[in-house]
């Protein structure tokens, strides 16, 4: 099943996923959560990912950089440290509590360039601001039921020329299929669910037909990938 938005805001705003949490948990779930872990970061070092993404992205000093469900912001120090204090990030998350994590960040670290939006990525209105150079989602397509509305709001806010870039999760095929299951149930505290996963392949899909796409990585044996493109 598919978590409605009104689900995954709640998710976020109020019951913050674990890797996002750092509420004392009973014994038994501590085990639960540690083999998790070990079964996750067997598959995914989505770290890695987001940095060649933001690699192949092409970022350019004093670019305009929008990032779609930015959460805690982690990327925004491995794009500023391409973008310079002379470009700028805006950062868009519906939930309250990931912005508070990402405002301590930037407000640590004395970013300047950095402003951010407590908003439905479905609903962004791209009218009225001064077209982006580059606009990223990492791990948020897949959990947006509505991701068709969110994609169109990211395309439709980048220039001509510009920069769109997708990482996240997706069902794969062949045999490796049958890690799809234990992905979706891995990810069901972070909103995953199989029909997301499905949604990715999708917006991938799509990506290629109306996009030029420059590069693509996969991790997690297919169940992750990303995908950078320039819009026409
Ligand atoms: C798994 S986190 C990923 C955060 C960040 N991109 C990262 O890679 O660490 C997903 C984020 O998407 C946000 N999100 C989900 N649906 C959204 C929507 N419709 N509009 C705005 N933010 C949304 C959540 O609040 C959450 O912060």
């Amino acid at each position: 099943m598919h978590p409605s938005a009104a689900n995954v805001k709640q998710l976020y705003g109020e019951t913050l996923p674990p890797a996002y949490d750092d509420r004392p948990l009973s014994f038994p779930h501590r085990v639960l959560r540690a083999a998790k872990m070990v079964v996750g970061n067997r598959l995914y070092d989505f770290h890695t990912q987001a940095i060649r993404a933001i690699e192949a992205a092409g970022l350019a000093r004093g670019d305009r950089v929008l990032v779609f469900c930015c959460g805690t912001g982690r990327e925004f120090a491995a794009i500023r440290e391409r973008i310079g204090a002379e470009g700028s990030i805006l950062g868009v998350d519906f939930s309250a509590a990931m912005l508070a994590r990402a405002r301590y960040s930037i407000e640590r670290e004395g970013w300047t360039n950095i402003t951010l939006l407590e908003a439905d990525v479905t609903e962004f209105e791209s009218a009225g601001r001064a077209p982006f150079d580059v606009g990223f989602c990492t791990l948020g397509m897949s959990i947006i039921p509505d991701w068709a509305a969110a994609f169109d709001g990211l395309l439709s806010a980048v220039r001509p020329g510009g920069g769109v870039v997708v990482g996240d999760l997706q069902l794969t095929t062949g045999v490796r299929a049958l890690l799809n299951p234990l992905v979706s149930w891995w990810t069901r505290p972070y909103g995953g669910s199989l029909r997301g996963h499905a949604n990715t392949r999708e917006l991938f899909a799509r990506m290629e037909r109306e996009l030029d796409v420059v590069a693509t990585g996969e991790d997690g044996h297919g169940t992750y990938r990303f995908c950078a493109a320039r819009k026409p």
